[in-house]
């Protein structure tokens, strides 16, 4: 038994390499992308729930030169560090998109927008942060609410919530929902944490 130290040490150290991998270049580069497969023209608005800091919604904001990126967010420095609206426009202004994003403090619960308003909704990491899961299904139902039909919608997210999500979507004017896994470079320390991601696209009123 005197390897299983070791052994604890060494799951201990692959579990931090591949964290810190996801959140300084996994995160990023698997969004950029998800961002990708949108094929944007470069004028539809964006909103990104929960956007924190911006890192997803500054890459949304380069792909939409003639258009606009929404983040909404409370600003929880319990999810996220340094997490502060002021942080996330000096970094749009870092990143030269400051004229086309938007920064707003709303609940993803209760959206401070009206109905049918954006191109593409997207969430990352965000909604799991809701503890309760009334909660988490009204956010999954308010992003749909503000979509304009065939607008879409794409939620990364950790862990169980993502069927909750599914299940959501399944009982709301959507189609084509679907569900799938991002892979290692969004592990959280091991398979036992990963990101999956649902799709789905609004339907016409
Ligand atoms: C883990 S961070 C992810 C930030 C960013 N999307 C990213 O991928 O880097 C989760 C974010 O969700 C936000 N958040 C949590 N609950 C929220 C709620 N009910 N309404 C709005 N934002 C919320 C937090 O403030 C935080 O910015």
């Amino acid at each position: 038994m005197a390897w299983l130290p070791f052994l604890c040490a060494l799951v201990m150290g692959v579990a931090f390499v591949l964290y810190a991998h996801s959140t300084r270049r996994g995160k990023f580069a698997v969004w950029e992308e998800l961002l990708d497969e949108l094929e944007l023209r470069g004028d539809e608005r964006l909103l990104d729930l929960g956007c924190g800091r911006g890192a997803v919604l500054l890459a949304g904001a380069r792909r939409v030169p003639e258009g606009r990126a929404v983040g909404v967010d409370l600003w929880r420095s319990a999810d996220q560090t340094g997490n502060a609206r002021s942080t996330t426009s000096r970094n749009a202004q870092a990143e030269g998109v400051q004229d086309r994003v938007e920064l707003h403090t709303g609940d993803l619960r209760e959206l401070p927008f009206g109905d049918g308003g954006f191109d593409v909704v997207l969430s990352s990491l965000a909604v799991h942060n809701i503890k309760d899961e009334e909660g988490r299904r009204r956010a999954v139902a308010e992003a749909v609410r503000v979509l304009r039909p065939g607008g879409r919608l794409v939620i990364a997210d950790i862990g169980r919530s993502v069927s909750l999500y599914g299940g959501v979507l399944g009982a709301s004017p959507v189609s084509g929902v679907g569900v799938r896994e991002l892979g290692w470079r969004m592990w959280w320390g091991g398979p036992w944490m990963r990101t999956r991601m649902v799709t789905a696209t609004r339907a016409a009123d």
